[in-house]
C-alpha cells in the first residue's frame, strides 16, 4: 500500500505520516527533507539559491543516510528549501529516488507537496492535510521555541504565508490537492483527533479497495 500525504508547511502531515507508517509497519520518507538538504547545502556553500546547475549537482548526490534531521528542520532552512524546490531541474533530479522509495515491495508512506499528484499518482491512499495559516503558525512557533530558536508569531506567520504562496504558485509540481485525495482540515483538531481522522480515512480507503 502506498500512502501519499500532502499539505502546506506545518500542517502536521509529517507527524501523521510517521504515525501511519508505524501503525501499518511501512517505511516512511519525509520528502521535504530532500529539498531541505539541497537548500541547506547551497546556503552552506555561500548561498546562491538560484544557481540551477549547483543545486542540481547537490540533488543528484544526496545521501539519505547522512541526513541530520534536526539541523534540516531548523527555521531558516525551510525558506531555502522552498526556493530550490521551485527549480524544475531540482525536482526532476529528485524524482527517481522518491518514486523508487514509493514503489518498494510492500509499499511506503511519503509526505510532501506533490506525492499524490506527481510522485505517486497511483497511490492507494491519498490524504491532503491542511489548517489555516494562523493555526499552522502557532504550532510551528511552539516547535521552534522548544528547539531554542528565537522567533515571533508574526515572523513565523509571514514565513508560512510566503512559503504557501511560492509552493502553490510555482509552475513545477505546485502544492495542490489531488482530485482523489481525502481532505483532512485539522484547524480545530488536536494531534490525537487528527491521527484518528487520518486512520479513519486510511481504513475507509482500504475497505473500499479490498486491502
Ligand atoms: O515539508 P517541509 O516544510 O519540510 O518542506 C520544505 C520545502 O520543500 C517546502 O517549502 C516546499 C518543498 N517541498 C516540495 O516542494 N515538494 C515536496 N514533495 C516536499 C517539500
Amino acid at each position: 500500500m502506498i500512502v501519499a500525504i500532502d499539505g502546506p508547511a506545518a500542517s502536521g502531515k509529517g507527524t501523521l505520516a510517521k504515525r501511519v507508517a508505524q501503525h501499518y509497519g511501512l517505511p516512511h520518507l519525509d520528502t521535504g527533507l530532500l529539498y531541505r538538504a539541497v537548500g541547506a547545502a547551497r546556503l552552506g556553500a555561500g548561498g546562491d539559491l538560484d544557481d540551477v546547475a549547483a543545486a542540481v549537482a547537490v540533488a543528484r548526490t544526496l545521501d539519505l543516510a547522512a541526513f541530520d534531521e534536526e539541523a534540516l528542520k531548523a527555521g531558516p532552512v525551510g525558506e531555502g528549501a522552498s526556493r530550490v524546490a521551485a527549480i524544475p531541474e531540482v525536482r526532476s533530479a529528485l524524482l527517481k529516488l522518491q518514486q523508487d522509495f514509493a514503489r518498494q515491495p510492500g509499499g511506503a508512506v511519503l509526505d510532501g507537496r506533490d506525492i499524490g499528484t506527481v510522485i505517486a499518482p497511483d497511490a492507494e491512499v491519498k490524504i491532503f492535510v491542511t489548517a489555516t495559516p494562523e493555526a499552522r503558525a502557532e504550532r510551528r512557533l511552539r516547535e521552534l521555541l522548544e528547539r531554542g530558536e528565537s522567533v515571533t508569531l508574526i515572523e513565523v506567520l509571514a514565513d508560512i504565508r510566503r512559503r504557501d504562496e511560492r509552493d502553490a504558485g510555482r509552475g513545477a509540481a505546485p502544492l495542490k490537492r489531488a482530485p482523489d485525495a481525502a481532505l483532512l482540515d485539522n484547524t480545530h483538531l488536536d494531534k490525537e483527533m487528527s491521527w484518528l481522522e487520518a486512520l479513519a480515512i486510511v481504513e475507509r480507503r482500504r475497505a473500499e479497495i479490498g486491502l
